[in-house]
């Protein structure tokens, strides 16, 4: 179970500070940084500088770096040269997906792609077995702090049931509203990376906050079931 605190819901004005924390034996396992153009999704946040920035404070954390941009095949081999570890793409973002999904691997980054609540999780099924990453969007990317949606379950168990179908090593993450009311529910259904941003970051001790969080997500694991259902 990984834990990948988002950086969106820290105080912009002392970023460093926040990753210092987040550094804490036991707190982040990544780093989750939320890129937006505006024009995929309605809101604008962060680009290159600030994730260099971040990868500077960083020391081992490794840059989660989650791509909510049109055609981010203009960009991957900046963002891995300023630091990502793991870029994720939007499907919906990318006519090409395949072509940027290599891309991005021969950049020597995790390929991530990520799908967003509308999206169905059959539409990966020719291209699971090259990803690191598969996200599943439990918001409307664009925002911090949005409420989760609980179809969410459900899609994260067909994403993992796809997964092992297909024999596919990625990792199954899930973004948006995630917090201590959900985590193990999530884990149970298949999930094994969670982002948090406003439940870390709105509580006054990000660090015990995280402990929990992944207490949770353990918990939430071994329940569950052996027997995974196929798509
Ligand atoms: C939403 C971003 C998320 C966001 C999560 O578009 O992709 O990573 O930071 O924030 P919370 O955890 O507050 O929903
Ligand atoms: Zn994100």
């Amino acid at each position: 179970m990984l834990l990948a605190p988002s950086l969106l819901a820290a105080d912009f004005g002392h970023l460093a500070a926040a990753v210092t924390t987040l550094r804490t034996p036991g707190a982040a396992d990544w780093l989750h940084c939320d890129v937006m153009d505006g024009v995929f999704v309605p809101n604008i946040s962060f680009g290159l500088p600030i994730v260099q920035a971040i990868h500077a404070a960083a020391g081992p954390l490794p840059l989660d770096v989650h791509l909510m941009i049109q055609d981010p095949g203009r960009y991957v081999e900046a963002f891995a040269e300023a630091g990502a570890a793991s870029l994720t793409v939007h499907y919906g973002a990318c006519p090409h997906l395949h072509r940027v999904v290599q891309q991005i691997k021969k950049a020597g980054c995790r390929a991530g792609v990520a799908l967003n609540p509308h999206t169905p999780v059959a539409l990966l099924a020719d291209i699971v077995a090259d990803l690191d990453v598969v996200l599943v969007m439990s918001v409307n990317p664009g925002f911090g702090g949005q409420q989760f949606i609980d179809h969410t379950y459900r899609k994260v168990a067909q994403a993992r049931a796809l997964i092992v179908s297909s024999g596919s090593s990625a990792r199954l993450q899930v973004d948006g509203g995630v917090g201590e009311g959900n985590i193990a529910r999530l884990a149970e259904a298949g999930a094994d990376v969670f982002v948090a941003g406003s439940s870390v970051f709105g509580t006054p001790d990000p660090v015990a906050t995280c402990h929990r969080l992944r207490a949770a997500a353990e918990d939430g694991a071994k329940m569950r079931p052996k027997a995974i259902p196929s798509l």
